[in-house]
Protein backbone atom coordinates (compact mmCIF):
# COMPACT_ATOMS: atom_id res chain seq x y z
CA UNK A 1 0.00 0.00 0.00
CA UNK A 2 1.68 3.34 -0.94
CA UNK A 3 2.44 5.55 2.34
CA UNK A 4 2.34 9.06 2.69
CA UNK A 5 4.70 10.60 5.19
CA UNK A 6 3.34 14.05 7.03
CA UNK A 7 5.89 16.09 9.02
CA UNK A 8 4.65 18.76 11.12
CA UNK A 9 6.00 22.55 11.82
CA UNK A 10 7.14 20.66 15.05
CA UNK A 11 9.16 18.32 13.45
CA UNK A 12 7.03 15.29 14.22
CA UNK A 13 5.82 12.47 11.60
CA UNK A 14 2.97 10.35 10.99
CA UNK A 15 2.96 7.81 8.12
CA UNK A 16 -0.27 7.33 6.47
CA UNK A 17 -1.13 4.48 4.35
CA UNK A 18 -3.15 4.94 1.70
CA UNK A 19 -5.02 2.86 -1.15
CA UNK A 20 -4.20 2.63 -4.91
CA UNK A 21 -5.57 6.23 -6.49
CA UNK A 22 -5.76 8.04 -3.18
CA UNK A 23 -4.61 11.48 -2.79
CA UNK A 24 -2.74 13.27 -0.20
CA UNK A 25 -5.52 15.62 1.17
CA UNK A 26 -8.43 12.50 1.84
CA UNK A 27 -5.33 10.52 3.64
CA UNK A 28 -4.63 13.64 5.84
CA UNK A 29 -8.24 14.20 6.54
CA UNK A 30 -9.53 10.52 7.04
CA UNK A 31 -6.62 10.15 9.61
CA UNK A 32 -6.99 13.22 11.20
CA UNK A 33 -3.78 14.82 10.88
CA UNK A 34 -3.06 18.57 11.41
CA UNK A 35 -3.38 21.00 9.12
CA UNK A 36 -5.02 19.87 6.36
CA UNK A 37 -8.34 21.35 6.27
CA UNK A 38 -9.59 20.32 2.87
CA UNK A 39 -12.30 23.25 2.85
CA UNK A 40 -13.81 22.55 -0.67
CA UNK A 41 -13.44 18.59 -0.72
CA UNK A 42 -10.63 18.33 -3.67
CA UNK A 43 -11.75 20.98 -6.17
CA UNK A 44 -8.57 22.52 -6.37
CA UNK A 45 -10.64 25.53 -4.94
CA UNK A 46 -9.82 26.37 -1.65
CA UNK A 47 -5.53 25.54 -1.38
CA UNK A 48 -6.48 24.74 2.57
CA UNK A 49 -4.80 21.02 1.61
CA UNK A 50 -1.18 22.98 0.67
CA UNK A 51 1.76 21.05 1.54
CA UNK A 52 5.91 20.80 0.69
CA UNK A 53 6.77 18.31 -1.05
CA UNK A 54 9.77 16.78 0.21
CA UNK A 55 12.49 17.89 -3.07
CA UNK A 56 13.67 13.86 -3.42
CA UNK A 57 9.81 13.02 -4.40
CA UNK A 58 8.92 16.11 -6.30
CA UNK A 59 10.99 15.35 -9.19
CA UNK A 60 8.60 12.12 -9.73
CA UNK A 61 5.09 14.22 -9.63
CA UNK A 62 3.17 15.70 -12.86
CA UNK A 63 3.31 19.00 -13.35
CA UNK A 64 -0.08 21.28 -11.63
CA UNK A 65 -2.69 21.63 -13.86
CA UNK A 66 -3.45 24.85 -14.93
CA UNK A 67 -6.18 25.21 -11.75
CA UNK A 68 -3.72 24.10 -9.17
CA UNK A 69 -1.08 26.56 -10.32
CA UNK A 70 -3.51 29.43 -9.72
CA UNK A 71 -4.71 28.22 -6.60
CA UNK A 72 -1.33 27.91 -4.94
CA UNK A 73 -1.25 31.21 -5.41
CA UNK A 74 -3.98 31.77 -2.80
CA UNK A 75 -2.01 29.72 -0.18
CA UNK A 76 -2.03 31.64 3.30
CA UNK A 77 2.01 30.12 4.21
CA UNK A 78 4.00 31.14 0.88
CA UNK A 79 4.23 28.92 -1.73
CA UNK A 80 7.55 27.63 -3.06
CA UNK A 81 8.98 25.53 -5.94
CA UNK A 82 8.12 22.69 -3.75
CA UNK A 83 3.66 23.65 -3.08
CA UNK A 84 1.62 21.32 -4.00
CA UNK A 85 -2.24 21.20 -3.23
CA UNK A 86 -2.69 17.70 -1.67
CA UNK A 87 -5.94 17.27 -3.28
CA UNK A 88 -4.15 17.15 -6.48
CA UNK A 89 -1.80 14.83 -6.01
CA UNK A 90 -2.67 10.60 -5.73
CA UNK A 91 -0.47 8.11 -4.49
CA UNK A 92 -0.33 5.02 -6.92
CA UNK A 93 1.26 3.48 -9.62
CA UNK A 94 5.20 4.33 -9.56
CA UNK A 95 4.25 6.54 -7.04
CA UNK A 96 4.39 4.34 -3.41
CA UNK A 97 5.49 6.84 -0.79
CA UNK A 98 6.26 10.27 -0.76
CA UNK A 99 7.04 12.75 2.02
CA UNK A 100 5.20 16.33 2.73
CA UNK A 101 5.55 18.96 5.21
CA UNK A 102 2.35 20.45 6.25
CA UNK A 103 2.86 24.69 6.60
CA UNK A 104 2.71 26.24 9.80
CA UNK A 105 -0.50 28.26 8.73
CA UNK A 106 -3.83 26.99 6.57
CA UNK A 107 -6.26 29.71 6.37
S1 LIG B 1 -9.08 20.52 -0.83
FE1 LIG B 1 -9.50 22.48 -1.61
S2 LIG B 1 -7.83 22.87 -2.90
FE2 LIG B 1 -7.42 20.90 -2.14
Amino acid sequence: MPTITFEQPNGTATDVEVAEGGNIMRAAVANNIAGIVGECGGQAMCATCHVYVNPEDAAGLPEPSEDEDEMLDCTTAERTEHSRLGCQVSLGGALQSIRVAVPSDQV
